[in-house]
């Protein structure tokens, strides 16, 4: 939550910044800022709404400087407004601050400055740590460097910041815990960002700064110290990403090209691991930890939102195939639990971004009860991809628009094939059996292609249903998860209120809800369970629900009951949520973009969700 973006070199800063800020809004949304330092002093531009907002506002004005840090934000302390937005400044104006992440002891140190004379502009805990710092600068006659360090050992919370200092133009201060902070290095210049796609356009030369890190940024070099003000030495990566991968490519929204970017997305997930002529099936970062899957007495799955729905069906398939109990658990409540972590459980977390707090906080406790963590993460060097012991990255690339969608199926693939390595190992399935799983894994991405082809189909039904107030979503065995996926994307991206229940659970409550207004999205594909859904559809009809039905091509039956169908190819149980979940996305991007929303950046929500 919240992007930061800030600039040192040659360059005028402004333009790098709101470029980079445009590109970190799906991180935060509701007010953003810069400001810019030379040799004339600090210029500050803050601006609730969105970038663009902010770009308006400054048109015009004076945003000369080559050195300079912008923020978007996401409100956790204090509305959205013009003045809690970042930067912020301290008491005597001379430096400022951008800020990620969440103080949890600003309270006690505001009430300090407050006593010692300090005034405060703004409601954030964020203003609090530029005053903190400007305090001890003071008081200790030290450097800006050496007042942040001290001022981060008193620090309880996550952050990542950075400083700039009028009085100094040529220098940034970065420091991160808990919050991403990638520094792009270039030619006597750094670029600084919550991520690296503000930064790609001018290098793929990066270095991930990690928790308790200072970076001490010049012209004439980057410096890295720890908390203990011990100098270490950058480690300078090469990242491999497109400009291509960042930009909306002729599509109207980010969501629906990422939508479209799944037949890829599914096929990189497998790229170089898979190959089923062959039988060639290995995950390279797992391999040297296989074992303790394979003796693994129980599977315990953390993750939050769309990332747990693809846990979900991964316990589906985990049991199945390779017969180890598993237990898919929100990241959230799992940290608040004490939990039972005993020798022989091995932890899978699954994050997109990872960088989610709950998820990461989950593995923190894991690992302090001896766990293994497998990572299957999207965000290539982020912190849970970093904290993980041994795992797999699903690469679907970036995906911007907040709602997940890509990343859910290329999860599902990594996921799939994780289940199906085990499964072999441990003899649980036949040589037979493998070897139609990997050719059946190897068709999805033609199988997902032609389930695009639904998009004019789902964009007739979301027509006929884009006003209704609430939506169901039914599914059994492999197809509940998905009934899930399928409500949180309606409900998140249109605001309509949906709900995906287990379709047998129907009659235990739900089917109350159910008269004439009511659709129900069934997702009835030819599985073991066809005959118990159909009876599910039938209770619906008998109810006056409208029925909107995912069935398996050529299925000749639900068409006869339902009111609209939505025919995805053939495909075996295992791996039908990655064809099945396609006109789910559609019909809630339909929904949305009918209703005017903002599909890309719903409201109150944001991509990577870094507070608890
Ligand atoms: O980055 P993560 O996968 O850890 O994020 C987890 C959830 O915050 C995320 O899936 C969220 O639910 C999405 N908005 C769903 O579309």
């Amino acid at each position: 939550m919240c992007g930061i973006v800030a600039y040192l070199g040659e360059r005028q800063a402004f333009d790098i910044i709101l470029k980079g800020l445009k590109r970190l809004e799906y991180r935060g949304y509701d007010s953003s800022g810069i400001a810019l330092a030379d040799q004339n002093g600090l210029k500050l531009y803050k601006k609730q709404g969105k970038v663009a907002d902010l770009e308006h506002f400054t048109t015009g004005k004076n945003i000369s400087g080559s050195t300079g840090i912008g923020h978007t934000r996401w409100a956790t302390h204090g509305e959205p407004n013009d003045k809690n937005a970042h930067p912020h400044l301290s008491q005597d104006e001379s430096l400022a601050i951008i800020h990620n992440g969440i103080i949890e002891n600003y309270s006690s140190l505001k009430q300090e400055l407050i006593n010692k004379g300090h005034m405060f502009r703004s409601d954030t805990d964020s203003e609090v740590v530029i005053h903190f710092i400007e305090d001890i600068r003071n008081n200790n006659a030290c450097s800006l460097e050496e007042a942040v360090r001290l001022a981060l050992t008193k620090i309880v919370g996550a952050y990542a910041i950075v400083v700039i200092d009028q009085n100094d133009p040529n220098l940034l201060i970065a420091a991160r815990k808990g919050s991403p902070l990638v520094i792009g290095v270039g030619k006597d210049e750094y670029f600084l960002a919550s991520d690296a796609t503000p930064i790609i356009e001018y290098t793929n030369e990066v270095v991930y700064l990690n928790d308790y890190e200072i970076a001490i940024i010049r012209k004439e070099g980057l410096i890295l110290k720890n908390i203990e003000a011990v100098q270490t030495n950058p480690y300078i990566q090469t990242i491999d990403l497109e400009l291509d991968a960042i930009e909306k490519g002729g599509y109207d929204h980010f969501m629906l090209k990422e939508i479209y970017e799944q037949p890829k997305s599914i096929g990189d997930a497998m790229r170089g691991r898979l190959n089923a002529a062959s039988g060639h099936l290995v995950l390279g970062g797992i391999r040297d930890y296989l074992n303790r899957l394979v003796s693994a007495d129980r599977i315990v799955i953390l993750a939050c939102g769309t990332s747990w729905h693809a846990g979900l069906v991964a316990e589906y398939f985990l049991e199945d195939l390779c017969r180890i109990p598993v237990e898919v658990e929100y990241a959230s409540e799992f940290r608040y639990r004490n939990p039972i972590i005993r020798e022989g459980d091995v932890i899978i977390a699954i994050s997109q971004s990872g960088e989610t707090a709950d998820t990461l906080a989950a593995i923190e406790l894991a690992k302090s009860k001896g766990a293994i963590i497998f990572g299957v993460v999207n965000a290539v060097g982020s912190s849970i991809a970093r904290t993980s012991h041994v795992g797999a990255y699903i690469h679907a690339g970036p995906e911007i628009g907040v709602a997940s969608t890509k990343a859910f199926t290329a999860q599902v693939a990594v996921l799939s094939m994780i289940a199906m390595i085990v499964a072999y190992k441990k003899g649980t399935i036949t040589e037979t059996k493998y070897h139609e799983l990997l050719v059946e894994l190897e068709t999805i991405p033609k199988k997902v292609e032609k389930a695009l082809q639904l998009d004019k189909k789902s964009k007739a039904i979301a027509e006929r249903f884009k006003d209704a107030r609430n939506f169901l979503y039914l599914g059994r065995g492999y197809n509940f998860p998905v009934a899930l996926e399928g409500a949180l994307k309606l409900k998140e991206i249109s605001y309509i209120h949906a709900e995906g229940y287990p379709a047998a659970e129907m009659k235990h409550g739900p089917i109350a809800l159910i008269d004439e207004e009511m659709p129900v999205v069934f997702i009835a594909t030819r599985d073991g369970s066809y005959d118990k859904i159909i009876s599910n559809i039938q209770e619906v009809k008998a109810r006056k629900g409208k029925v909107i039905a995912i069935v398996t091509e050529g299925d000749v039956l639900i068409p006869t009951i339902a009111d609209y169908v939505l025919e995805v190819p053939v495909t075996i149980d295992a791996l039908m949520p990655l064809v099945s979940v396609i006109p789910l996305q559609l019909l809630s991007y339909y929904i949305a973009n009918l209703r005017g929303c903002n599909v890309d950046q719903p409201r109150n929500l944001a991509k990577s969700v870094t507070v608890e």
